[in-house]
């Protein structure tokens, strides 16, 4: 379930009158939730996922900014539509945002999953993305067989990528290793192409499994895999701020 408002507040929302006035449409009868006439008040409307009419007119909350986490699973691409036809992050939101048309703030590979943010507000997929923010991102990274104290080092002091490219000092620990696999938390703030990947691969190290569990210090913490949720307004004012 979705951001919920009562019917007053989302009238007023959409700018088509204020509270008061609204509270009146509803007693005379001239509003409709999913088509039916409601006249009492205070009745809950999920934001993207009911339509309310006034005089049979459905109400767009056009200038609404939304702010999504979401648990990106494996197999899906961070774009709006895909040459190829894979599923993309959007199709896991859109069935529940109707009419509302989300972006992906910056990029998830493929084959990588965990937290990725999508809005509909351009400015702040420019303040979280843009390198001049810095933003750190943290993820955990399966990396195939073990970690050598140097290999951990060079990590932490910046290895050459893409053709001399030298990636900033990250923090980077082992958090567990088991089964053939040492799993490292890692925090960088820049983001090239399949980064954290390459920055494995430079140090002798194969990434079998990533996930993305931190932006900044917001978390993914135990939201499902496939499911999302509105990030809360301290969430969205504190990245704004970095
Ligand atoms: N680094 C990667 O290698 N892949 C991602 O998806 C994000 C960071």
């Amino acid at each position: 379930m979705g951001e919920t408002v009562r019917l007053q507040k989302y009238i007023a929302m959409s700018g088509l009158a204020s509270r008061r006035a609204a509270e009146a449409m509803i007693e005379e009868g001239r509003v409709s939730v999913n088509g039916k006439m409601v006249t009492e008040q205070g009745v809950k409307i999920e934001i993207g996922a009911d339509d309310v009419a006034v005089d049979g007119e459905i109400l767009k909350l056009k200038n609404k900014k939304y702010y999504i986490m979401l648990n990106k699973p494996v197999g899906y691409v961070s774009t709006v539509s895909d040459q190829f036809n894979r599923l993309t992050v959007v199709d896991l939101v859109k069935k529940d945002l109707g009419n509302v048309r989300v972006f992906p703030v910056g990029r998830l590979d493929y084959d990588t999953e965990g937290l990725l943010l999508l809005t509909n507000d351009g400015d702040f997929t420019y303040e979280v993305t843009h390198p001049k923010f810095n933003m750190d991102k943290t993820y955990i990274a399966a990396v195939k067989g073990g970690m050598t104290v140097s290999g951990m080092n060079k990590l932490r002091n910046g290895v050459y990528i893409d053709d001399g490219f030298k990636t900033s000092p990250a923090q980077a620990e082992i958090i567990d290793a088991y089964d053939g696999h040492t799993y490292v938390k890692i925090t960088i703030h820049e983001g090239k192409n399949r980064q954290v990947r390459k920055m494995f691969e430079a140090v002798g190290n194969t990434v079998v499994g990533l996930q993305r569990i931190k932006i900044g210090n917001v978390e993914l913490g135990n939201l499902p895999l496939g499911r999302w949720r509105h990030l809360t307004s301290h969430e969205v004012n504190y990245l704004r701020s970095k």
